[in-house]
Parts: structure tokens; C-alpha cells; sequence
């Protein structure tokens, strides 16, 4: 998806052996449209060659703040000026020390310093540098200068030890960057999904369940942490990833979903129910596998499921309530018919035959003022637009 199209952005790279990284980074910003002008310090060009990320961003690299190839021979305010960001990924403990203090003794510095666009840095180091007080004081400082700080993120570093301080992965760093470009109308909002199928279990390995991938509801998920809210995801059994920067627990039936969700409900200020909840559970079901014996199909016996989207429409004081419904005909009727039978102000409906599994989605908003239909998109796109009619019908004041 092309999520950075048209977007100038300014690689910046300091020292670190995370610069093996930035060659990664810059491909997968340049796969999503990004236009990418590389600037590395002298140290960065120890760890991995301005040749390489030449070939990688299809642009000549800036090294030197004395770069005759530039009309005026001031690449500090050229490179800068026409980008939308400046992400410095590797950000060394030095490097930030820099910025803090507003140095400006080589190009990279020297065009945060001059810059009129906003500034990232994703920082790498060993634990105990980025632990250190000075480098904890200056991160507090750089963020008080309205830097963003993309991680860092823990686990083993290169110098053998484990802990926080290793640079985000190239795609957590791209998922952050198309973030920042996202406007922020949940900013501060809890926001609880549900997403994917249940699994109604018959005997220990057959079960009854829902077709749905996940896809819908983890877009929203994604969608809505990308409009700045803090993220809870309840999901049944899928294929997928956990998204980024959202809490995910994983369920398999109805009831275990019903009870996760309210487990998290309070102190929510939205919940999205997306899930495929099965609408009935097998009553009979066997704690041993079922044999067949010959006495043929066994007897199933239904009971129906808690409905968790319209206990939480129901509670007092509980968050603003988006409800979803897939249906196979007749999709306005029935949509208008559970918005109203569930208590939410607001319903998305989709014709089911057209979207199972797909990554593109043609799906209409129904709300008190009737029926307003979404061009078809892909799910992604659908979600962040789907967010935005969220926040603009959610009341102002929730709690
Ligand atoms: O009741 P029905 O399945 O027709 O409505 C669909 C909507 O209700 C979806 O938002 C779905 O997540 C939610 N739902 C629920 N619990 C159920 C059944 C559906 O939360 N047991």
C-alpha cells in the first residue's frame, strides 16, 4: 500500500551497527512511495557504505556538509527544506547529545539544527548507554523539543547483552512513520475492538465457528492507535500478526470473548465490536473425541451465546459503541434493524459475499441521518476513514 506516497522523507543515519537496519528501513519507505535522500555521518559510513544506500533510495547520498554538487553548496538547507520529515535512524547516544545542544559540526546536525520539518529519531544503543542518566535527560529534553522518539526497542543487542536500547525493526520504524503522518482525533482515547471468529468447540478437536480472517478489526485496531488512541484488541483465532502498538488477547469462544471484553470495558471511551461472534454455543458439547460408532450423526444441541456488543450498549456510564454487520441480502433493512435492536448510534454493514477474506472492502455507515456509503478501498484505507466518522459522531466529552 502506498501509505507514503508523495512524502519527502530525510534519512538520517548516525553511528551503529543498527545501520545494517537503515538499508532495509529505506527500502520498505521507498516501497510504500516514500521519496528518500539519505544523509549519514562519518561514523555511519564505517558501518555500512554510502554505495549501498545509494542503491537502495535510488538518490546520491549526503555525507559532507562541503557538497559541491549542490547549486548554493548548502545541502543543509537544500535537503532539508522540501522534506515532510526527518527520521534518524540509527540515533546514536552522541548523536542526541548533539541535538539537544543544538551542534551543527557535520551535515547530518547541522540539518536537524536548520530543519523546518518535524524531526524523528529511533535510537540504538547498548542498555546501559541508554540507561545512562545523561542519555535519559536528553531523551526527556529532545521530546520537551517536540522530537519524536520511535523506541527503542529491548531484547538482544550486538554487543551480546539484553535489554532496552536496540533500534525498532525497519518495519515498526515504517509503521511509526506512516503514523505520525495519521491525525490524531482519538488522541488520549481508550478504545476496545473485538476481531475475528469464535470457535464453538463440539468435542476436543471439531469445533462450529464463523467465517471472518481478522482483517476488518485489525485495520481498525491499527487505524485507531494510528489516530493516537491506546488500543485493547479481543481477538478469536486468526492468521494475523499483533499490530503494532496495540494489546491483543487472544480467545476462542463466545463466552471467553464476553468475559475478555469485560474484563477490559471499564474506563473505555469506545468499543468496536467487529468480531464474527458465533451466535450459539454447542450445549452437548463432549469432553471426550466422538467416535463414530456406526449409530450415526451425533445429536448437536445449541444454546445461544451472550450478545457482548449489546451488553455493553446496555451498561451505564459504558464507552461509545460501534457495532458491524455482514449480511447477505437486503443489507440496509437489516442493518437499520440491529443498529436499532442493539442500542448504538452507529452500525458499518458490508455484503458479506464480496469482502470474506479479501483485502478490499465496500462497506456503508448507518446512523441516525440513514445510510452513507464508503467507496470501496482497501481494508486499511476503509478503517482509517472508518475512524474519522468515529471521532466526528462520538460525543465530545465521554468521561
Ligand atoms: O447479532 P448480530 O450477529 O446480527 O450482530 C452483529 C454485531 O453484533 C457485530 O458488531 C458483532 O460483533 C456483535 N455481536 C456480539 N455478540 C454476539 C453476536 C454479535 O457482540 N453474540
Amino acid at each position: 500500500m502506498q501509505d507514503l506516497h508523495n512524502k519527502r522523507i530525510v534519512l538520517g543515519m548516525s553511528g551503529g551497527i543498527a545501520c545494517y537496519k537503515s538499508a532495509d528501513l529505506v527500502r520498505r519507505l521507498v516501497e510504500r512511495g516514500a521519496h528518500v535522500d539519505v544523509v549519514m555521518t562519518d561514523a555511519a559510513t564505517r558501518f555500512i557504505t554510502p554505495v549501498t544506500m545509494q542503491a537502495v533510495s535510488g538518490h546520491p547520498v549526503y555525507t559532507d556538509q562541503w557538497d559541491a554538487r549542490i547549486a548554493n553548496n548548502m545541502p543543509h538547507i537544500d535537503v532539508s527544506r522540501g522534506a515532510d520529515a526527518i527520521l534518524v535512524a540509527p540515533a546514536s547516544a552522541d548523536f542526541m547529545a548533539k541535538l539537544v545542544h543544538g551542534r551543527a559540526d557535520d551535515l547530518l546536525s547541522l540539518l536537524c539544527l536548520a530543519r523546518a520539518c518535524p524531526l524523528l529519531v529511533a535510537p540504538a544503543m547498548n542498555r546501559e548507554m541508554w540507561l545512562a542518566a545523561p542519555t535519559q535527560r536528553n531523551v526527556a529534553q529532545l521530546r520537551a523539543d517536540g522530537v519524536s522518539i520511535l523506541g527503542p526497542g529491548n531484547g538482544q543487542q550486538a554487543c551480546g547483552e539484553t535489554g532496552d536500547g536496540r533500534m525498532l525493526e525497519p518495519m515498526e520504524c515504517v509503521t511509526e512513520l506512516i503514523a505520525f503522518f495519521q491525525p490524531k482525533p482519538l488522541k488520549g482515547k481508550r478504545v476496545l475492538i473485538t476481531a475475528g471468529p469464535t470457535i464453538e468447540a463440539i468435542d476436543p478437536v471439531r469445533v462450529i465457528t464463523n467465517r471472518s480472517s481478522g482483517k476488518t478489526g485489525y485495520a481498525l485496531a491499527r487505524a485507531a492507535w494510528e489516530a493516537g488512541a491506546q488500543v485493547t484488541l479481543i481477538s478469536g483465532p486468526t492468521a494475523l500478526d499483533q499490530p503494532y502498538g496495540v494489546t491483543r488477547t487472544v480467545v476462542d469462544s463466545a463466552q471467553q470473548m464476553h468475559d475478555a471484553v469485560m474484563a477490559h470495558v471499564a474506563q473505555q471511551d469506545l468499543f468496536i465490536s467487529v468480531a464474527a461472534v458465533a451466535d450459539w454455543r454447542v450445549a452437548n458439547a463432549s469432553s471426550e473425541k466422538l467416535k463414530k460408532d456406526g449409530k450415526g450423526a451425533p445429536n448437536i444441541e445449541f444454546a445461544p451465546n451472550p450478545d457482548i456488543l449489546a451488553t455493553v450498549a446496555a451498561m451505564p456510564n459504558g464507552p461509545w459503541c460501534v457495532g458491524f454487520a455482514a449480511e447477505t441480502e437486503n443489507l440496509a433493512q437489516y442493518a437499520e434493524e440491529k443498529r436499532k435492536r442493539k442500542g448504538i448510534a452507529m452500525l458499518v454493514g458490508n455484503l458479506a459475499q464480496h469482502v470474506m477474506d479479501a483485502d478490499h472492502t465496500t462497506v456503508s455507515i448507518f446512523d441516525d441521518a440513514g445510510e452513507h456509503r464508503l467507496a470501496t478501498s482497501s481494508k486499511q484505507d476503509v478503517a482509517r476513514q472508518l475512524i474519522e466518522a468515529i471521532a466526528t459522531r462520538m460525543p465530545a466529552v465521554i468521561r
